[in-house]
């Protein structure tokens, strides 16, 4: 058959229209629909019956919304069915609605008070208003936060009232969605539960709950508290104006209506796990051997790593009935960035008693005085200065972390004795033993 060279052309053109069309659907598949596919495919989030009777509650001012935020909503937020976040100012962020806490004050407790500057300020100026050096003032911050406490309370009953429980967190602590699930579901959510850490101020004899860790409420506890309160709501004035603290006015108002906090250490942490000392003893207890629940103080790098090293832990024993342990993130996360010094760097624990005057000639002679010594394991050398510990911490750099004594030795390099990491990792391995398999804290 003849085909006129007209046709011929429509037939190329045609063909190569195919291909264009056919190449641009590759190119388009290949781009944000994949990537989205493939990234909740590869997401893992624990499959458990408490999973909807579980309300997160997110702590938060409107100075560290920004900088805190965006990496929960990537990360644990992904696996959490049901949070609220609170702040000092109505907002929202990627169209996560951002609560005011005190909105619903004036019903709940009276006229505004001169502490309230920064939230009224907030109020008239918006985000903008956060320019000033009013805003700034993280006292005032601080101060705001005792009157947040029970106004938060009541919005979260009042959004949400058919969870069992309610967690609230700072917005610098990280949840370990899997592990809360599986240790609430070892408590009867239909009694009053405070599940907290306990924490003193030095030698004070008050006792509070340290909130960086954050903290577990059952609904009967919420209520039984809220109800008290709105009784005696003269005295719980005055109550906020003479505590100093949101953490100690929680632990005083539950214990105002028969509630004890129940101390869950070492599940709820107040440390990142660069700052925790893994064999930190409280109540006869060390963090390695126990699961945790929470880690507090994590800047937005920090949490985004132990993300990454949750999810891939969790994908890896995924079917096997194993619970991530402190112990798994010191190895995982901790060990493999403790490399035998580290200028500029602050390993933060020092606890052994060292007499040898040379050692604070040189970082060299303050690394002969740890080895000298059977027990040492880390140490940390400023001009003039060594100081040595048998624990093993990472630590924060100097400049901006986390750091004891930097007006006095801003230069500070810490050491490892490296050769000694086998026997410390071995020695609390075996210390999991007398637990008898029994991993979580309930009584
Ligand atoms: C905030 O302050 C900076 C300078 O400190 C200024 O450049 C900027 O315009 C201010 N922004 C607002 C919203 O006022
Ligand atoms: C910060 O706020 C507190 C209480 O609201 C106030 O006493 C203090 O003077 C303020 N500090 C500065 C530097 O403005
Ligand atoms: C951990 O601390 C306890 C004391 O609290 C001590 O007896 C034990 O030797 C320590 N473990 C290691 C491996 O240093």
């Amino acid at each position: 058959m003849i085909v006129p060279l007209g046709c011929n052309w429509v037939v190329k053109i045609l063909i190569v229209l195919a291909c264009c069309l056919l190449a641009l659907y590759f190119f388009l598949s290949s781009l944000p629909t994949s990537s989205i596919r493939l990234s909740s495919s590869n997401l893992y989030c624990p499959i458990s019956p408490l999973s909807n009777d579980v309300q997160l509650i997110l702590k938060t001012t409107a100075t560290e919304v920004l900088e805190n935020l965006p990496v929960h909503l990537e990360t644990t937020l992904r696996c959490v069915p049901n949070y609220l976040i609170y702040s000092d100012h109505a907002e929202s962020l990627a169209d996560i609605p951002i609560h005011d806490a005190l909105s619903s004050l004036p019903t709940v407790l009276g006229s505004p008070r001169p502490e309230f500057a920064l939230y009224n300020h907030l109020r008239t100026h918006g985000r903008a208003g956060l320019n000033t050096t009013l805003t700034l003032n993280t006292t005032s911050a601080a101060t705001l936060e005792k009157w947040k406490t029970i106004p938060t309370l009541h919005d979260v009953l009042h959004r949400r009232p058919t969870a069992k429980w309610y967690v609230f967190i700072d917005l610098d602590t990280y949840i370990v969605w899997p592990n809360l699930l599986a240790y609430l579901s070892r408590f009867d959510a239909r009694k009053p539960w405070y599940i907290a850490n306990r924490a003193h101020l030095g030698n004070h004899p008050q006792v509070f709950a340290n909130g960086d860790a954050g903290y577990a409420l059952s609904a009967p506890a919420i209520r039984k508290m809220l109800a008290h309160i709105s009784l005696h709501r003269k005295n719980f004035e005055s109550l906020i104006e003479s505590e100093w603290a949101a953490d100690i006015l929680m632990y005083q108002a539950l214990k105002d209506v028969g509630i004890e906090m129940f101390s869950s250490y070492p599940h709820f942490q107040g440390d990142a796990p660069a700052g925790l000392n893994f064999n930190a003893t409280q109540i006869g207890r060390q963090p390695w051997c126990y699961a945790p629940v929470s880690y507090g103080n994590m800047r937005p790098e920090e949490r985004r790593a132990l993300w990454k090293f949750e999810q891939g832990w969790q994908r890896r024993w995924e079917g096997s009935g194993a619970v991530l342990r402190h112990r798994d993130v010191f190895k995982g996360l901790v060990l493999p960035r403790l490399p035998a010094a580290r200028r500029g760097w602050d390993n933060m624990w020092w606890n052994l008693e060292r007499e040898e005057q040379e050692a604070w000639f040189s970082f060299t002679q303050c690394r002969t005085l740890c080895e000298s010594l059977a027990k040492c394991r880390q140490f940390a050398y400023a001009v003039g200065k060594c100081e040595i510990s048998d624990e093993l911490t990472l630590g924060y750099e100097t400049v901006k972390g986390v750091n004891w004594l930097k007006s006095q030795m801003p230069d500070v390099t810490s050491g490892w004795v490296v050769k000694r990491f086998p026997e410390y990792v071995k020695k609390m391995d075996l210390s999991c033993e007398r637990h008898g398999g029994n991993d979580w804290v309930t009584t």
